[in-house]
C-alpha cells in the first residue's frame, strides 16, 4: 500500500506535472485534490508536449486511473476541451480511466466575469489571477451558494441551485441569462454523467485493496490560502493537509509527502518575492528555463533558491523528500546563490515571517556556491554529475533537513536522476 502526496514547495510551476508523470508509471491512481484550470502541468513524452490543466498527470498511462476529487473546482467546458485535445493526441479519456467527484464545485461563466471585475476593483492590490474564475467559485462554495457537479445532472435542481444567488445584482453591467446558462450546463452535465462517482468511496476502496495512489497538488505552498503570502495567493489549499479534505481520505492513509522544488524560484502574478532577480541573471533563468506560464503565457518572475521558504514548505507540508527540478537551467552559471536568511529591521530571520509587510521588506542573505558550467541535461546517474552540481544538491538537502530523492535535468522522462530506487 502506498499513498504519496505531490506538493509544490514554492509558488507553483515547480515541475509537479513532470514528477507526477514519472512516478505514475508505477501507480494505479492519480488524484487531483484542489485548484482548477488555473493549474498548467506540462508533461513531455518524446516529441509530444501535454499541457494538463484539470486532468491529473497520470492520464498518459493506460494502467493509471485518474480522479478529480471534491476539492477541485471544474470548468466543464475546459474539461471537455482538454479531453478532446488529449483524444486528438491519441490519449483516450474513458469513464473507466477517469472519474469526477459529484461534490466538486462548478465554475460558471459568472465566476469568470467576476474574476476579471474583482481584479479591476481591488484598490492598490492587484493579485494577478489567472482569470479563470477560481476565486469567485471557491467564494461561492464557502458562502454555501455554489453549484456542484451533482447539480448539473438534473435541470430542475440546477435551476434551483443557481438561483440561490442574485446574479443580476452582482453583475449589473452584464446580461445575466439564467435560462441560457441552465440549458448549457445541463447539457454539459449530461456529457459528464458517465464520469461522475463518489470519489471518496472509490479512492478509499482502492487504498484498502492495496492500490498505489498519488494525490497530485496544484499551485504551491506559497500560494496556499492559509499558509501562503496572503492576499497574493490562490483560493484553495495546495498544502499536503488539503489533500485529505480534497479527496475525502484520512491522514493515517498517507505515507509520503514529495515536495517539488525548482533549483531556483519563480513566481507568476503579483506579491513579494525576496530573491527575485530583475537583472540579466533573472533574464538568463527565464530564457534557459523557458519560464512563461503554461496557462496564461505570462513571463514568470525568476530568482535564486530561497531556503527560508523551502524550510517553511518542508514544515507546513511535512515533506518527507524533495524532488529538485530544473537543475540543468543553472548549467551556465559561474556562481549560484542561495538565500539562507532574511535581513530585516527586526534582525536576521531564519524562519519565514507571517507578516506580509515584514516579508515584503526582507532582504536575502546569500551563500554563494560554485557553478559547474557544463551541460548536465543528459546525465542519468547522480555519480556522473560534476562535483559542484552534487555539492549543490547535497547542500540544499542538508539545509532543509530532508533527502532529495529525485533530481530533474530536463523536461523529458529520461532526463531524471533517481537517488534512491523506489
Ligand atoms: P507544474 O505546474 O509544477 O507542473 O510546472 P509547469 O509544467 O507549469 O512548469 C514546469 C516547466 O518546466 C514545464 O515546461 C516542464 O516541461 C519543464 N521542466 C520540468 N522539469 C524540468 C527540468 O528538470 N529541466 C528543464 N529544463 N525543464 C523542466
Ligand atoms: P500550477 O499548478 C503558478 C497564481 C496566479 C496568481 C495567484 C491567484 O501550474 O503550479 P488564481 O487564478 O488561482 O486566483 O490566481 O495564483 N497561480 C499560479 N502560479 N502556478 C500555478 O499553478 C498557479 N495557479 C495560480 O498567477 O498570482
Ligand atoms: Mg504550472
Amino acid at each position: 500500500m502506498s499513498v504519496k502526496i505531490i506538493v509544490g514547495a514554492q509558488w507553483g510551476d515547480e515541475g509537479k506535472g513532470k514528477i507526477t508523470d514519472i512516478l505514475a508509471e508505477k501507480m494505479d491512481l492519480v488524484v487531483r485534490y484542489q485548484g482548477g484550470n488555473n493549474a498548467g502541468h506540462t508533461v513531455v513524452v518524446g516529441e509530444k508536449t501535454f499541457k494538463l490543466h484539470l486532468i491529473p498527470s497520470g492520464i498518459l498511462y493506460d494502467t493509471c486511473c485518474c480522479v478529480i476529487g471534491n476539492g477541485v473546482v471544474i470548468d466543464p467546458e475546459v474539461l471537455f476541451w482538454e479531453i478532446d485535445t488529449l483524444h486528438q493526441k491519441g490519449i483516450s479519456v474513458t469513464p473507466e480511466k477517469f472519474k469526477i467527484s459529484s461534490l466538486a464545485h462548478v465554475i460558471l461563466p459568472f465566476h469568470k466575469l467576476l474574476d476579471s471585475q474583482e481584479e479591476g476593483h481591488r484598490l492598490g492590490q492587484k493579485i494577478g489571477t489567472t482569470g479563470r474564475g477560481i476565486g469567485p467559485c471557491y467564494t461561492d462554495k464557502v458562502s454555501r451558494v455554489g453549484v456542484r457537479i451533482m447539480d448539473l445532472l438534473s435541470e430542475s435542481r440546477l435551476r434551483k441551485v443557481i438561483s440561490r444567488k442574485d446574479w443580476a445584482a452582482v453583475l449589473p453591467n452584464h446580461t445575466v441569462d439564467i435560462d441560457a446558462v441552465v440549458a448549457q450546463y445541463a447539457a454539459l452535465g449530461n456529457r459528464l454523467r458517465p464520469f461522475v462517482v463518489d470519489t471518496s468511496l472509490f479512492v478509499n476502496e482502492a487504498i484498502d485493496q492495496g492500490k498505489r495512489v498519488i494525490l497530485e497538488g496544484a499551485q504551491g505552498t506559497m500560494l496556499d490560502i492559509d499558509h501562503g503570502t496572503y492576499p497574493y495567493v490562490t483560493s484553495s489549499s495546495p498544502v499536503s493537509g488539503g489533500a485529505c479534505i480534497g479527496v475525502g481520505i484520512g491522514p493515517h492513509k498517507i505515507h509520503q509527502v514529495f515536495g517539488v522544488a525548482k533549483a531556483y524560484v519563480t513566481r507568476v502574478g503579483e506579491g513579494p518575492f525576496p530573491t527575485e532577480l530583475t537583472d540579466e541573471t533573472g533574464e538568463l533563468l527565464r530564457h534557459r528555463g523557458a519560464e512563461y506560464g503554461t496557462t496564461t503565457n505570462r513571463p514568470r518572475r525568476c530568482g535564486w533558491l530561497d531556503l527560508v521558504g523551502l524550510r517553511y514548505a518542508v514544515r507546513v507540508n511535512g515533506i518527507t523528500e524533495i524532488c529538485l527540478t530544473k537543475l540543468d537551467v543553472l548549467d551556465s552559471c559561474k556562481e549560484i546563490k542561495v538565500c539562507t536568511k532574511y535581513k530585516t529591521s527586526e534582525g536576521d530571520l531564519i524562519h519565514f515571517p507571517l507578516d506580509l509587510d515584514l516579508f515584503s521588506s526582507c532582504e536575502p542573505i546569500y551563500d554563494t556556491l560554485p557553478g559547474w558550467e557544463t551541460d548536465i541535461s543528459n546525465i542519468t546517474r547522480f555519480a556522473d554529475l560534476p562535483e559542484t552540481a552534487k555539492q549543490y544538491v547535497e547542500y540544499v538537502s542538508a539545509a532543509v533537513g530532508v533527502p532529495i530523492t529525485l533530481v530533474s535535468v530536463g523536461s523529458r522522462r529520461n532526463q531524471t536522476i533517481r537517488l534512491i530506487s523506489r
